[in-house]
């Protein structure tokens, strides 16, 4: 799963050229810069991405958005790291696994599809702003998808298995989905949005520098007067992109 995470990842960032890019315009906004940082405040900047962009999404504003990528996101670390814990840590037959890595694996699950369905049913963009129907699916919905598939067949296989169904066929079908939907997952990070869980954090980095040492990503300074838009603007949420 890393080897295809590593693959996927690279061939985005050959095709794409967005790291490139990313290093070019920090190189260019550098020389816009109206202040040189210190090792101290640049590790200020650096401990404020990670605790608000990166470990809360930040960029998401505040609301019901940020708060089911919270769930989805750390439903997902949490379901990541209990399967690694339990498959690798424990491997010789006399271990027993601690109950807390499968109470980890099933609440990270639980935490992902809720997160996941409330996002795909209500709040992507094609559903909330376009008025596109939720059943409608495009490329763009592969890792979302991809991922309520993987937790939701993982915890209707666990259940199943919990009924002790000895021999009978539905929990390795279970099994199955379970394998096949981790496949395309993983298999898929080339076609989706996999890669956005490490662009975003650099791009957040270089955001918030940019926004220290002033030059401000090349854009022109913000306005200096009041914000005037009229009342129209309090007529609707802006929601129509
Ligand atoms: C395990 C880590 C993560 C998981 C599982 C995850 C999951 C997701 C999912 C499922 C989506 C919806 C994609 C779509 O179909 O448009 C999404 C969107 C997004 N993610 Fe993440 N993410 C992770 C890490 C991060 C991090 C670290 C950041 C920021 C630093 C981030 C920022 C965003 C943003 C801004 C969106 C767009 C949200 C929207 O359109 O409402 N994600 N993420």
């Amino acid at each position: 799963m890393i080897a295809l995470i590593v693959l996927g990842t690279v061939m985005d960032i050959v095709h794409k050229k967005n790291v490139k890019y990313f290093f070019d315009n920090a190189k260019k906004a550098k020389k816009n810069a109206t202040k040189s940082l210190s090792a101290g405040e640049r590790i200020k900047v650096l401990s404020k991405t990670v605790v608000s962009d990166i470990a809360t999404t930040s960029e998401l504003g505040a609301g019901k958005r940020r708060l089911a990528h919270v769930m989805g996101m750390y439903g997902t670390i949490l379901f990541w790291v209990a399967t690694v814990a339990m498959v690798f840590m424990y491997t010789s037959p006399n271990s027993t696994t601690p109950n807390i890595w499968p109470i980890l694996w099933h609440g990270g699950a639980i935490l992902t599809v809720l997160g996941g369905c409330w996002f795909w049913f209500f709040l992507r963009v094609d559903v909330y702003s376009e008025a596109q129907p939720w059943y409608r699916i495009i490329k763009a919905d592969l890792f979302v998808l991809a991922l309520i598939a993987t937790s939701l067949f993982g915890l209707i296989w666990s259940y199943l298995q919990n009924l002790d169904l000895g021999n009978r066929w539905d929990d390795k079908v279970f099994l199955v989905f379970y394998i096949v939907a981790n496949l395309i997952l993983f298999g898929g990070v080339y076609w989706s949005k996999f890669a956005h869980m490490f662009y975003k954090p650099g791009a957040a980095i270089q955001k918030n520098l940019a926004e220290a040492d002033g030059s401000r990503d090349n854009l022109p300074p913000e306005a200096d007067g009041p914000e005037q838009f009229g009342l129209g603007i309090k007529r609707e949420e802006p929601k129509h992109y």
